[in-house]
């Protein structure tokens, strides 16, 4: 029997080297999905020329072409809506999400954030972990809400801060395990075993703590 795949849209800013991890998750068959489209608010992205590289389809949004966030998020959820996405993957993508997108797919939008939240929430979360002088950090996938890398945990791992470490060793350690990580969380979500519980999520089945 064929698994039904997830319909995932990524949002990506930069790189996208998440967003490639999870593509080979998938074309590895660790991840029932498809990645039906990658949209960015930079037009020059890498993740958009990785998308074509892959076929899959780049749209660029430029937030400056609309009045406000809330026209700019009304352009992306008809995108999101052609594609009848089911859950969309922030990769990289350095804006805060409006109502606008939120409200059209609540508790269906998730991010990856390189630190363990709620510490070092924001901007260069490996740097502050550095400079704070904290002895592990990580990474977090949770759920989007209004606030800035305030939504429900799904899943967390950790990593050593070595006291040699600057922010581009530890970002480096933290990215490996960006890559495993949101993957497998993705794929909790796939199979349903995925539920929010007020600011706590269930996933069925899953009792180590990872
Ligand atoms: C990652 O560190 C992610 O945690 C953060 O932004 C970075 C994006 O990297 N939100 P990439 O574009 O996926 O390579």
């Amino acid at each position: 029997m064929v698994a039904r795949k997830l319909r995932l849209s990524v949002l990506a800013s930069g790189r996208g080297s998440n967003f490639v991890a999870i593509q080979q998750a998938i074309a590895e068959g660790r991840l029932d999905a498809v990645i039906t489209q990658v949209i960015s608010n930079n037009a020059d992205a890498p993740a958009l020329e990785k998308a074509l590289s892959f076929g899959i389809k780049a749209i660029s949004v430029s937030p400056k072409s609309y009045p406000d966030r809330a026209a700019y998020e009304k352009q992306i959820v008809e995108y999101l809506k052609a594609e009848n996405t089911e859950l969309v993957v922030l990769a990289g993508y350095m804006r805060l999400v409006g109502e606008t997108l939120l409200q059209a797919y609540p508790n269906q939008v998730v991010n990856i954030h390189p630190a363990l939240l709620p510490s070092f929430p924001g901007l260069h979360a490996q740097r502050q972990a550095v400079e704070y002088g904290v002895k592990y950090s990580g990474c977090t996938v949770h759920f989007v809400d209004g606030g800035m890398d305030t939504g429900p945990v799904i899943g967390q791992t950790a990593v050593p801060v070595y006291a040699d470490d600057d922010e581009d060793t530890l970002s480096d350690r933290i990215l490996e395990q960006e890559h495993r990580l949101y993957a497998r969380c993705l794929q909790w979500i796939a199979e349903g075993r995925v539920t929010v519980e007020g600011h706590r999520v269930k996933i069925e089945g899953e009792r180590e703590i990872r």
